[in-house]
């Protein structure tokens, strides 16, 4: 017969065992690596036998490593809420379906920053006991970058508004919203994992998109075609996830029809150039004779 032996020092006393001395042992599995959370999101920590074991003898205890604190507890085949920290009380849960299938993971929910760190599970039966930790390296809060400075254009020009997420989410499922922040209009929508163009107001139907190819790696930039005056202002990517949101602001100027104007001011020989150019004016001085 074969078996599997979680120590090798048992592996060589056991050859000689009999079948039922062997049994005993159980293989406890964690996570293979350490967890990301999402911030006010729940997270899964895995801890898991290779078999059942006998619920009256058995005992599951979850605990953080650096305090020692109590996230939860399986004890007299039952959960024991009444032993859990108070940072943990009621936002730690073991799945109960699970735990006779040798299932002792646990939910924790609405994380918190706090919650990174180091946990362990350690399983008692009457003959053994295993432990197997599971680290939340980071608790990620939604991040959405954009540009700080205005955007300048000039009208009947096409601008670029920046909005990209930082996060290790599934960009389906999340909602992504650009408005027209001064009068309060919706200007395109990303829900369900799809754009949504029949949810754009008149003015901005066919005249901002997203770029189709960039949303899967979270860039939610917006195209905005032929710029109107009635565009100066302010315009917000607003980002949300089941449980958090974040938004980026941009400003749009429009300018004047001609990209730059030039004023020529003369006294005598001496003369001004007067020059704009986006949203600077320059001053030249000159010497001029006349021909
Ligand atoms: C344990 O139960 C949870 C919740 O049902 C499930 O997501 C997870 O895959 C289970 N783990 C194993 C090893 O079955
Ligand atoms: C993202 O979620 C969708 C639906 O929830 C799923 O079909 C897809 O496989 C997921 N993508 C990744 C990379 O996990
Ligand atoms: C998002 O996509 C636009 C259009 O391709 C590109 O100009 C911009 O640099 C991208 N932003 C990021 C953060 O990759
Ligand atoms: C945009 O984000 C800021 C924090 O960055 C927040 O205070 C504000 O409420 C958000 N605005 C909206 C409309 O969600």
């Amino acid at each position: 017969f074969t078996v599997t032996y979680n120590f090798i020092y048992f592996q060589i006393d056991c050859r000689y065992f009999t079948y039922s001395a062997a049994v005993a042992g159980f293989l406890l599995h964690g996570s293979a690596g350490p967890l990301t959370a999402q911030l006010r999101g729940a997270v899964l920590l895995p801890c898991f036998v290779d078999r059942p074991l006998p619920l009256e003898e058995l005992k599951v205890d979850w605990r953080r490593t650096d305090s020692d604190t109590i996230v939860h507890l399986f004890q007299g085949g039952q959960s024991r809420p009444e032993s859990q920290g108070d940072a943990y009380r009621s936002r730690a849960s073991f799945f109960s379906q699970e735990i006779p299938k040798g299932n002792f993971s646990l939910l924790l929910e609405d994380v918190r920053t706090a919650d990174a760190g180091v946990y362990k599970c350690v399983v008692y039966t009457k003959q053994e006991h295993q432990e197997t930790r599971v680290a939340i390296r980071q608790v990620e809060r939604l991040v959405v970058t954009g540009v700080d400075e205005a955007v300048y254009a000039h009208v009947a020009e096409d601008v670029t508004l920046s909005c990209s997420v930082d996060t290790h989410v599934n960009v389906t499922e999340l909602y992504v919203e650009w408005r027209k922040t001064d009068d309060d209009i919706l200007v395109l929508l990303y829900a369900d994992g799809e754009i949504r163009p029949e949810s754009q107001p008149e003015r901005y139907s066919g005249r901002a998109e997203f770029f189709i190819e960039e949303i899967p790696k979270g860039n939610f930039s917006m195209k905005l075609w032929k710029v109107r005056t009635e565009d100066n202002g302010e315009f917000m990517c607003e980002i949300h996830t089941n449980t958090d949101s974040a938004n980026t602001t941009v400003r749009i100027s429009p300018l004047g029809k001609s990209p730059e104007e030039i004023v020529l001011i003369c006294f005598s020989t001496l003369c001004f150039v007067i020059k704009s150019h986006v949203n600077l004016y320059y001053i030249l001085l000159y010497e001029c004779s006349v021909l």
